[in-house]
């Protein structure tokens, strides 16, 4: 079985950073292929702590190599700071990684013109990450004013893209907003092209290297960066990110065929987050928000913004799974609901007074939606140390036996902390 992949299967955040590292250690290969460093993967393991961004996680590990494939958009600063911050931290790890020459660059421009647009939707604005990652998609898809990895690693090539496009830019910046800063085209140059000089030997055509990795039968992961709810055709638009996060993404991001993915693992919180705006029918925003915020230390990783946090969502997650034909499921942070009399899982949304199990193509429609609530026991004791799920509570097993019924996917992992340790493994 050469080729899994992990999925985040709500509004992101899931826990796919503690997954990835877990499946790691029995893969060769760990490929990014979509998303930017608006990803945040947490991984804990012997005391430390470590955030990855734009790199693979499987960068931690020096039997793995690490694989930035055409899909994901690249700041090129960003990742040589975030190749940088490990290296102090005893990580030397550039050797290891592999950026595609198809990728698309973040530059400047792309931050100014996003502060812009976010400025300029008002309250309806999207509450981005401010990376540069949707007005950098929307270039690429334009296909005009696009620089790519294989152009930023080419001096000639890059140096006469910057002097036309910075000029372009800059008329469009200052008709957005007359406040807007002056872009310096020189210093650009000297800064990216700083830049390239690092990332130029980590370059290569990620593509033909999986594909020939496939047929050597090498054992490939496929990490996913946002959550399924995030993807801009299938989420809820247009409070998405900029690119296919769901399992659709795999193949358009990485040029590998979708036949050659055996195994899909979705990874799903015990409850429910979102950052930034956008509809979200089971959210509380009260006390046990709140209690729920402080036990999951739901605070971004990448923004440090509070997580909006509510009941665990059967509707959206079950939507989740099947468009991304997820085999199993992995249920995260189920400790955080230790201590809770009773717990509610929305098995239903009341839109207008209609009861339904989909989820709405129209935001308007699912910010209408009320959560139809099923009330499940809760468990007063701590589990972060239970390795067995029939160790744990009777309640915990019975809510996370519910939730495999509403979505329709057996469980593989339940994980009871953020340790590497702190994992339930079930037998499928
Ligand atoms: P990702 O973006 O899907 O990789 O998830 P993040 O890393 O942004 O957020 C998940 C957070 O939960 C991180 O701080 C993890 O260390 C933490 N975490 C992961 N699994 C568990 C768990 O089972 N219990 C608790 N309490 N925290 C967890
Ligand atoms: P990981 O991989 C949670 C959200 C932003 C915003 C919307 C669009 O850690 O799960 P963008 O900057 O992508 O244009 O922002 O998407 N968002 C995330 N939310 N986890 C993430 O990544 C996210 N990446 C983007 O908050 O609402
Ligand atoms: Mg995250």
């Amino acid at each position: 079985m050469p080729a899994t992949s992990v999925i985040g299967l709500q509004w992101g955040d899931e826990a796919k950073g503690k997954i990835v590292d877990l499946l790691t250690e029995s893969h060769q290969i760990v490929v990014r292929y979509q998303g930017g460093n608006n990803a945040g993967h947490t991984v804990k393991f012997d005391g430390r702590t470590y955030k990855l961004s734009l790199l693979p996680t499987g960068i931690l590990q020096s039997h793995v190599t690490s694989v930035i494939a055409p899909g994901v958009v690249v700041n090129p600063l960003a990742l040589l700071k975030e190749l940088d911050g490990l290296a102090a931290g005893g990580h030397e790890c550039a050797h290891r990684l592999m950026v595609s020459d198809r990728a698309h660059v973040i530059c400047p421009w792309h931050m100014l013109e996003e502060a812009a647009l976010e400025k300029a939707r008002g309250a309806a604005a999207i509450g981005t990450t401010m990376r540069g990652i949707g007005t950098c998609y929307r270039d690429k898809v334009g296909r005009s004013h696009a620089i790519r990895i294989g152009d930023l690693v080419n001096t000639d090539a890059f140096v006469a893209k910057v002097r036309e496009i910075v000029p372009f830019k800059q008329r469009i910046l200052n008709a957005l907003d007359p406040d807007v800063a002056q872009m310096n085209p020189d210093q650009i140059i000297a800064e990216y092209a700083a830049a390239a000089d690092r990332i130029r030997p980590m370059a290569a055509d990620t593509t033909s290297y999986l594909l020939d990795a496939l047929e050597q039968q090498k054992w490939i992961l496929f990490e996913g960066a946002q959550g399924s709810l995030l993807d801009v055709d299938h989420g809820t638009f247009p409070y998405v990110t900029s690119s296919n996060s769901s399992g659709c993404g795999i193949h358009s991001g990485s040029g590998v065929p979708e036949r050659e993915i055996v195994r899909m693992i979705g990874v799903a919180k015990a409850y429910t987050t979102r950052v930034g705006g956008g509809p979200f029918p089971s959210e509380l925003d009260n006390e046990i928000g709140q209690r729920i915020r402080i036990a999951g230390n739901e605070f971004g990783t990448v923004t440090g913004r509070p997580r909006r946090c509510g009941w665990f969502d059967a509707v959206a997650t079950r939507y989740s799974a099947r468009i991304s034909g997820v085999d199993s499921v992995t249920i995260a942070l189920l400790d955080v609901l230790s201590g809770f009399d009773e717990l509610f899982i929305c098995e239903a949304y009341n839109i207008n007074g209609k009861i339904t199990q989909s989820l709405p193509s129209r935001c308007e429609d699912l910010a209408a939606a009320k959560p139809v609530l099923r009330k499940v026991q809760g468990w007063k004791e701590d589990i972060t140390g239970i390795t067995e799920f029939s160790l744990l509570p009777e309640n915990a097993q019975q809510y996370c036996r519910i939730i495999e019924a509403l979505i329709g996917k057996p469980v593989e992992f339940v994980s009871v902390g953020p340790d590497r340790s702190q994992t339930i493994r079930m037998t499928l």
